[in-house]
């Protein structure tokens, strides 16, 4: 053994049709460079040929190697064996298939929902007649391309839609990854199909739960959740194109005006003016029912923290 070699663990959640699920433990040796792709590569090379992973380029570029180790979506090929160690503290990496998509096989998954989410925003350029028939060029601006460059790194790992909370209980929501390709093409100055993308595109903006996790996994630093942020911003301009972004449009008018006026964010006349008075009055009679409006009403409103700077901003704003 080299003097910097060291052993390592690796428990790895097995699944195959026939057997169902196993953990599955192995030992291999590591250096300071050894990459997990590396480690499973050795793994199936010189120990057990019937583990099953995907893994291409091993430079974070084919987006294959997606799955969680130590509990978190990683790409495999961007992770160090030894810093997970030095990490945890434990000489055992646990490798699992991504949550949130159906196993194949050991670490392999079914990617096809995703593919299809990402199929829905149309992800390419429609160029003009023109540019197609050669009779024009369209440049695109350098402010342009820095704006739209961070949106196109995408490597179509799915780690981002298999962390979001949305994506499972909402099947109208596209999903990080498909937002950001979508606001990529959106808004992008030298594509026709700004209409058809935008009706696909901002009620389901309005699904988010900003919880950020799209953020803190994508591996390229891609931040989905600012593509959808931005894409909200369409609403005023093209109008809501469905439930989600009717309520998200009046929801968020609401609470800037009860700012402006109050410096308070007062969330009875907040969800009167969301969901209208007659579901106001279905929800705090259900409230009622489960002893929680009483709370509510008895809750002191406070001003809002740095009421001053906002009303300028918004002041700024009109
Ligand atoms: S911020 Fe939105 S898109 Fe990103 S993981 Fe959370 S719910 Fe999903
Ligand atoms: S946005 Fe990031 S995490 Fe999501 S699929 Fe693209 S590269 Fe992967
Ligand atoms: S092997 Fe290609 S992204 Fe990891």
């Amino acid at each position: 053994m080299k003097e910097l070699d060291k052993e390592v663990k690796v428990k790895v959640k097995r699944f195959s049709e026939e057997k169902g699920t196993w953990w599955q433990e192995y030992t291999v040796k590591v250096d300071k460079y050894t990459q997990m792709t590396e480690v499973l590569k050795r793994i199936k090379e010189e120990q057990d040929p019937t583990l099953s992973y995907r893994a291409s380029c091993h430079m974070a570029v084919c987006g294959s190697c997606g799955m969680r180790i130590n509990g978190a979506p990683r790409l495999a090929c961007r992770t160090i064996a030894l810093e997970e160690v030095d990490r945890t503290g434990s000489d055992t990496i646990v490798v699992e298939p991504m949550d949130g998509y159906p196993v194949l096989k050991d670490l392999v998954v079914d990617l096809t929902d995703f593919y299809n989410r990402m199929y829905k925003v149309k992800p390419r350029l429609h160029p003009s007649e023109d540019v197609l028939k050669g009779k024009s060029e369209h440049r695109l601006k350098p402010e342009d391309q820095s704006r739209l460059w961070k949106f196109a790194q995408c490597i179509w790992c799915g780690l981002c839609v298999s962390s979001c909370p949305a994506v499972r209980i909402d099947v109208e929501f596209l999903g990080p990854a498909a937002h950001a390709k979508g606001y990529r093409f959106l808004s992008d100055p030298r594509d026709t199909s700004f209409e058809e993308r935008a009706k696909v595109l901002i009620d389901s903006a309005w699904r988010c739960t900003y919880c950020y996790m799209c953020y803190e996994v994508c591996p390229r630093d891609i931040e989905p959740v600012e593509a959808i942020k931005l894409t909200r911003t369409y609403t005023t301009k093209f109008g809501p194109t469905g439930d989600a972004s009717s309520f998200g449009e009046r929801h968020s008018k609401a609470v800037e005006e009860s700012i402006a006026e109050t410096g308070m964010l007062q969330g009875g006349k907040v969800y009167v003016k969301t969901y209208g008075l007659v579901n106001s009055l279905i929800s705090m009679i259900e409230l009622m029912k489960d002893g929680k409006a009483t709370k509510l009403i008895m809750e002191r409103q406070k001003k809002v923290r740095g009421i001053d700077e906002l009303r300028k901003l918004l002041g700024e704003k009109q």
